[in-house]
């Protein structure tokens, strides 16, 4: 399974790139926000850290305008996608990128119906989110379940991103069931590397190495 980090924050990228485990970058308008700089310059940014998918999210709600948006964007770098949120005029976006040769990756999916037919259209990815749906009372990890067995079914290639993880249980429940990527939070990420255990075998090893003598 590819590991995205869903992030904005250039020295969190850089700090995970460093592991050498990362595959790709996931931002949205909430992310970047949070950030307070440039949006082109912090996708620039990221795109120079990362060589791998970072998406960067269009906020026009027509196909038109999403296209302008997508044109502009995917200049950037050609590891640009572009995400769309899934919507009518998302779904006539996402096939016209297609013709033009822009990859995309259709947003706010909550079933695997939403899935489907952006998978039709030619997403490149689709990201259901798996948080916001446990939020609401639903178990978000059977979207991807029927997702991934839809798209297996018919040998599509849109990658499955599960997004808005909460927890390092999500990323293992991602990997079991076959999704093509994870999308992590940085908080999330970290807590995945850690264990007690570890920490308690590293303190013992260390301090009977003090014991060796040199
Ligand atoms: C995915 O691409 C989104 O950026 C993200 O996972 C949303 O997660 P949230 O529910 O934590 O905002």
């Amino acid at each position: 399974m590819k590991i995205f980090l869903d992030t904005a924050n250039v020295d969190q990228i850089k700090e995970i790139a460093g592991w050498g485990i990362l595959d790709g970058v996931t931002t949205n308008p909430t992310l970047i926000a949070k950030e307070g700089r440039d949006f082109r310059e912090v996708v620039t940014q990221i795109c120079s850290i990362v060589d791998g998918p970072i998406s960067a999210e269009a906020v026009s709600m027509t196909a038109v305008g999403i296209m302008e948006e997508a044109r502009e964007l995917t200049k950037i770098h050609p590891n640009v996608n572009i995400k769309i949120p899934i919507m009518p005029e998302g779904l006539k976006a996402i096939a016209m990128c297609k013709k033009e040769g822009i990859k995309t990756n259709a947003t706010l999916i909550f079933s695997s119906n939403q899935a489907l037919l952006a998978a039709k259209a030619g997403a490149s990815f689709v990201s259901p989110f798996i948080g916001r749906l446990d939020n609401n009372g639903q178990v978000g990890m059977e979207v991807i379940e029927s997702t991934v067995t839809m798209f297996e079914n018919y040998n599509l290639d849109t990658e499955i991103i599960v997004a808005s993880v909460r927890s390092p249980l999500h990323v293992i429940d991602s990997a079991m069931i076959g999704a093509h990527i994870c999308t992590i939070p940085y908080a999330i990420i970290k807590k995945m590397v850690t264990h007690p255990l570890t920490d308690v075998g590293i303190k013992s090893f260390l301090a009977d190495w003090e014991k060796v003598p040199k």
